[in-house]
């Protein structure tokens, strides 16, 4: 990902921030994230505001459709979006700045239990009907064996992403960001995708798998469809890793097929 400074958009790009911001006093391009051209803290004369943009023709464009289409639907957890322009060809949203850093999802950090409520808080949302939302069926599709899809249909808002530069901690809570990939789906699925980021971030699965069972959703759901999970998170990861030879994604493979042999989705 190559990012780059407020003041290197366009003049007219910069000209329709201001028109919606306020003339712009300081940028600073933030750290972290995958997918953005520009990320910045906008320190404006009324107020400050996080704008995140890419291009049009970038592969991610629909994405950021996406994240802005959800806005109006999430949850206090999460950022409040002011602004979305769509200006020469640039796609920006302006959110509201939090003021924090990346969760720490590491053994015994403290944030886990943020992060928990946060998701519990997501939890409880319904997926909205009046926004287009892929479905985790048609997501998971591909990756699930065959006779099993079905168990990831549902009726709620899944985030599906945890990285954890995608969780903000300020002030003692935690705040989930980067909409890009909202589903509809069954709720446990939100706690696996965290519980495979746990195991990323060291803990052991037997660990990870707890900390997905704090979530009604989990511990209700039926092993077969854990165990589906299993299974298609393994393949998915696998996919990725045979993409690309990264070694955060090779890892992510490796830990996903322990997690898919944990919950009985593997042999
Ligand atoms: N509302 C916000 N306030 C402050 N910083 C933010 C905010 N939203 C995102 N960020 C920062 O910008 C980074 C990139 O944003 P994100 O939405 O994850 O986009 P992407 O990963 O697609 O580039 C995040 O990892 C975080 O560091
Ligand atoms: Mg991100």
């Amino acid at each position: 990902m190559s990012r780059i400074p407020f003041e290197q958009l366009p003049v007219e790009v910069r000209q329709a921030m201001v028109d919606k911001a306020g003339v712009v006093r300081q940028a600073t391009t933030v750290r972290g994230g995958m997918n953005s051209g520009i990320a910045s803290v906008l320190v404006t004369d009324n107020g400050s505001v996080f704008v995140k943009g890419i291009t049009a023709d970038h592969p991610q464009a629909g994405a950021q459709q996406r994240e802005a289409a959800v806005a109006p639907c999430l949850p206090p957890s999460c950022p409040r979006l002011y602004w979305h322009l769509e200006v020469e060809g640039w796609s920006l949203l302006g959110y509201e700045v939090v003021d924090g850093r990346h969760a720490d999802y590491a053994p015994g950090s403290p944030d886990l239990l943020l992060v928990a409520a946060a998701l519990t808080e997501l939890q409880g949302i319904s997926a909205p009907a009046d926004v287009e939302i892929k479905q985790a069926e048609d997501r998971w599709q591909e990756y699930a064996q065959p006779g099993t899809v079905q168990h990831f249909a549902g009726e709620t808002l899944l985030h599906t992403d945890f990285a954890p530069d995608n969780v903000l901690i300020a002030e003692g809570r935690a705040r989930l960001i980067d909409w890009a990939w909202p589903t509809r789906g069954a709720a446990w699925i939100d706690s696996g995708a965290l519980a495979l980021r746990l195991m990323e971030a060291g803990h052991p699965v037997e660990a990870a798998v707890a900390f997905a069972r704090r979530f009604p959703s989990w511990r209700n759901a039926a092993p077969e469809a854990l165990a589906a999970f299993g299974a298609a998170t393994a393949a998915l990861w696998q996919e990725i890793a045979e993409q690309d030879g990264v070694a955060w994604k090779q890892a992510m493979a490796q830990q996903a097929a322990t997690l898919g042999r944990a919950l009985g989705g593997l042999q």
